[in-house]
């Protein structure tokens, strides 16, 4: 097995409080007072207004509303009615109870105003500890990174996400270890970060497999809120690679779901770095369970999925295969760093495989 040991590097740390427990969110109310705040404005889906309901029974008279409007990908007109819903209740600040795509809503929101923000996560996609933003209008995609986005607060309470339907909190948590997958093989990965990475990694390829046989259990969905945890950190603090810009432009020009259409690119991203970044695959392989050899961890991810029954081609996800070209034109343009020079014709075979939910294949290098 091989080791990275970084004799130099950037460590900065975003502060944010981070409160984890099962039943933590019978805190809310301690925690928005924390914060000074006294009219908080709640925020969801429509798919979860009843969890929203009940965090804002917690808080009683600290919450001057519920709004419902969130969507997936933050659309602009969204922010624009619950920033006109927050003003005209005279709102201090803001909880969202909910996924990605509410918590973006929240970060929007905290942006705009500078009111604080409180999130309390029921996926696993990250999101949370991110200074990582966006919103779409007109079906264009606007991304950000600002730290006045991130939350005050962070509430990780895994009795909300005991109805996180199964296949979602699989596909959520194979987003989570592709944050801290390619996180190992950064740029300017630290230390302190590499060591979240693997833990959280581990974490949920432990439970994640025996979530299947047991979604209700609250020790695992513990676990897999754990690793959610970690894994957004390696997001929130290196910088992201091939596996990341494929998903950007595949979620951005083909609106494919996005936890699963994270879980299908992984294997051939990771596949595509192997020589590029053995050490860094050698270490996610142990972190999965597997051989520790660099080579080995694609396939490692995708026989994952495969236990997972989750999807493992992007036909599966709707993506037409006349976008292929483009998808593979888009992915060279402005690329993400990344450990191997990112080729175009090599890209486009790698969709065709992706497509086609074929195992990853290694081309390059000897691998140990
Ligand atoms: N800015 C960042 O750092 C960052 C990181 C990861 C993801 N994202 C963004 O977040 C979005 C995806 O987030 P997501 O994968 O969490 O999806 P999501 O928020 O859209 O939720 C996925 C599905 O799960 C349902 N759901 C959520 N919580 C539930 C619960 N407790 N019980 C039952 N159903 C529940 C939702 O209704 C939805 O149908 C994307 O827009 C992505 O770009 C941003």
């Amino acid at each position: 097995m091989s080791c990275i040991r970084q004799r130099s590097f950037v460590y900065s740390q975003f502060a944010g409080r981070v409160v984890f427990s099962a039943g933590a969110v019978r805190d809310v109310a301690a925690e928005v007072r924390r914060l000074g705040c006294r009219r908080v404005l709640v925020l969801s889906t429509p798919e979860q207004r009843g969890l929203a309901e009940s965090v804002r029974e917690q808080l009683a008279e600290l919450a001057v509303g519920l709004h419902d409007g969130a969507q997936m990908h933050v659309p602009v007109g969204v922010v624009r009615d619950a920033q006109a819903v927050a003003t005209q209740l005279g709102a201090d600040g803001f909880i969202t109870v909910g996924g990605g795509s509410t918590t973006g809503l929240g970060k929007m929101l905290t942006l705009e105003s500078g009111l604080p923000l409180l999130v309390i996560p029921t996926t696993y996609a990250g999101s949370e500890v991110t200074p990582l933003y966006g919103t779409t209008q007109d079906k264009a995609k606007t991304t950000g990174k600002n730290p006045a986005v991130l939350p005050k607060t962070v509430i990780y309470d895994p009795e909300l996400t005991l109805d996180l339907p199964l296949p979602v909190s699989l596909a959520s948590g194979m987003n989570a270890i592709a944050h801290a997958a390619e996180g190992l093989y950064a740029a300017d990965l630290n230390p302190v970060i590499r060591l979240m990475a693997l833990e959280g990694i581990s974490a949920l390829a432990r439970a994640l497999p025996a979530l299947r046989d047991a979604p209700r259990d609250i020790g695992l969905r513990a676990d897999c809120l754990y690793g959610a945890w970690l894994c957004g950190m390696v997001l929130a603090n290196v910088g992201m690679g091939l596996h990341h810009k494929a998903c950007h432009v595949l979620g951005g020009s083909f609106a494919l779901p996005h936890a699963e259409m994270h879980a299908v690119m992984l294997p051939h991203a990771l596949a595509y770095n192997a020589s590029a970044a053995a050490p860094a695959l050698a270490s996610l392989s142990v972190a999965l369970g597997g051989s520790g050899k660099a080579g080995d961890a694609p396939g490692e991810v995708f026989a994952l999925l495969d236990l997972l029954r989750l999807p493992t081609a992007l036909s599966a996800l709707g993506m037409p295969e006349d976008g292929l070209d483009r998808a593979a034109r888009r992915m060279v343009e402005r690329p993400y760093p990344n450990p191997r020079p990112l080729e175009q014709a090599r890209l486009r075979t790698l969709l065709d495989d992706a497509f086609h939910g074929r195992p990853p294949r290694i081309d390059v290098g000897s691998l140990s």
